[in-house]
């Protein structure tokens, strides 16, 4: 069977870094469905991620990404905001690049600050309780760690969010 890997889109890359605003207005622009891997894991376990974290482990949260991107693999026309550290677990970068296009939305240490500053960050465990340099320092190593899982993407896109959309779809138009 053919896969046409365009039918499934996954937005990867760092907290902070624009998958689910991204995603949203491709979906809409594509009229596809809009998926957020987050969403999907809190609806399903009816916890909220910062919950799941502490009464049950980020390996459970973990496992629970993977059941997450195996049930996606069934699904047709979406556009998939996963979770930050999602491409990290298990080889979830292959699955992903066996039955879809990831793009990677790449942002520097800082761009990616200046970002999370400004969000919520108390939704995201590893990352509650840092603000400043310490943040912009864990942001930098972690980041470090997972950049080599990240570039395993398809499409590498970076600056404004305006920016990266275009990117991708002119990806789009050039592939299909
Ligand atoms: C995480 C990113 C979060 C969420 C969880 C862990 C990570 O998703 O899955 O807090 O390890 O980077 P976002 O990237 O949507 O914030």
């Amino acid at each position: 069977m053919q896969i046409n890997k365009e039918e499934r889109i996954f937005l990867i890359g760092y907290m902070g870094a624009g998958k689910t605003t991204i995603g949203e207005q491709l979906a809409e622009r594509l009229e596809y469905n809009f998926l957020d891997m987050d969403y999907m894991i809190e609806e399903k376990i009816q916890q909220s991620v910062s919950q799941i974290f502490s009464e049950l482990g980020e390996e459970k949260f973990r496992q629970l990404e993977r059941e997450c991107l195996e049930k996606i693999a069934t699904e047709r026309n979406v556009v998939v905001a996963t979770g930050g550290g999602a491409p990290c677990f298990y080889d979830n970068m292959e699955q992903m690049n066996a039955c879809g296009l990831t793009v990677y939305l790449n942002l520097s240490p800082e761009e990616l600050q200046e970002r999370l500053e400004l969000s919520h960050k108390n939704k995201r465990p590893l990352l509650a309780q840092r603000q400043g340099e310490e943040l912009l320092n864990f942001i930098r190593k972690n980041l470090s760690e997972r950049e080599p899982f990240y570039r395993k993407a398809a499409l590498v896109v970076s600056g404004t969010d305006e920016e990266m959309f275009q990117q991708i779809l002119s990806f789009l138009s050039s592939h299909s």
